[in-house]
């Protein structure tokens, strides 16, 4: 069922438009992703124990275009290869135009693939890596299951086990880890009015989002956002009661303004699918020793958005802290 999933399910595959933009996004973020990388992957698969009769297989799970595995291998040895699997081969194609414009096409090999069934024998891979990766696992109907749930994550974890050796690790860093309390209802009131405020939903819905004003782009959010549809109807006036996971949704979709291709590509997708207490409990399930698992926070993701987030005793939310931007896993096969 898993193998059936179509590019056409993932709109920002499918706009030229997008995809431009997108991979400039991805390039643009490997300078900070390298810098979680690039230190585990030297700690946990030390040189020392490849050589070219041994060599160290890495596969990068929705690689793209391949950005973040074209930086890592410039510090690793010959012997260090790369597999990068894509559901989309626009990406592959891009990535592998890439290598062969670093000069480094022997280090790497290109897989479509949807990561529910991989095409891998059992126990013959290094060490999986994924990056900004598993909150589109849980956000696209990668399974008969359908979007928008834990099995399709749970799936692919039990891939990703099958396909990795014992003693073989799992690196992963994706956005948000879904606040602990995510069902804790809060306040959200917006303070800047800078740009159109549209009353009118056909008007709000074709303005460019980045000519609209905090209180419409959060209408608008509440309108477009495919796991929001419900709360709709809670809006009142510019004050909006909503639960803390839609609110963390909600500031990380408001940081793809930049335009309406890159708005609409990242409108569908959930970044809070797990918690961090559901991701270790994930690992456990699948034969993994959990050894790193942080959600953290880089910054305060409220600031300068207009928007004011109090909990219903009227106590102003610390957003830095209630919502992490970034989590970094590190997973032994057991
Ligand atoms: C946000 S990009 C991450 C790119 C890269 N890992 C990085 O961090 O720079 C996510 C990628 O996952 C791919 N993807 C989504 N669902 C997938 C699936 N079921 N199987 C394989 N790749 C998938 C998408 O096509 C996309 O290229």
């Amino acid at each position: 069922m898993g193998s059936q999933l179509e590019v056409t399910h993932t709109a920002k595959h499918t706009d030229p438009a997008c995809l431009a933009l997108y991979g400039e996004a991805m390039s643009e973020s490997v300078k900070y992703k390298r810098q979680f990388f690039a230190p585990a992957i030297r700690k946990y698969l030390p040189v020392e124990q490849f050589s070219v009769d041994r060599p160290c297989l890495i596969l990068d799970l929705g690689s793209c275009t391949s950005a973040l595995a074209r930086d890592l291998v410039q510090d690793l040895p010959p012997y260090f290869h790369f597999i990068e699997n894509d559901l989309d081969r626009n990406f592959l194609y891009i990535a592998r135009e890439g290598v062969k414009e670093d000069g480094n096409e022997t280090s790497f090999s290109h897989v479509q693939a949807n990561a529910v069934q991989l095409p891998f024998q059992t126990a013959s891979i290094d060490a999986v890596m994924h990056s900004s990766f598993f909150h589109e696992i849980f956000s696209f109907p990668v399974t008969g299951k359908g979007p928008f749930n834990f099995e399709n994550c749970s799936q692919v974890v039990r891939e990703i086990s099958r396909i990795v050796r014992p003693g073989g690790y799992v690196f992963g860093r994706d956005y948000v880890a879904r606040p602990q309390d995510a069902e804790e209802v809060l306040r959200v009131e917006t303070t800047d009015y800078d740009g159109k405020t549209i009353l009118d939903t056909a008007e709000l819905l074709r303005t460019p989002i980045n000519e609209l004003s905090n209180s419409s782009k959060v209408a608008r959010f509440l309108m477009e956002f495919e796991p929001a549809r419900k709360w709709r109807s809670m809006n009142a006036g510019e004050t909006k009661y909503l639960p803390a996971w839609l609110v963390s949704e909600l500031l990380f979709h408001l940081n793809y303004t930049c335009s309406d291709a890159m708005w609409s590509s990242e409108i569908y997708e959930q970044y809070g699918d797990l918690s961090e207490s559901e991701i270790h409990a994930l690992a456990l399930v699948h034969g993994f020793e959990p050894i790193q698992n942080d959600a953290v926070s880089h910054y305060d993701v409220a600031e300068g958005k207009g928007l004011n987030i109090t909990n219903l005793k009227g106590e102003i939310v610390n957003t830095r802290d209630r919502f992490p931007t970034n989590t970094y896993l590190i997973w032994r096969k057991k």
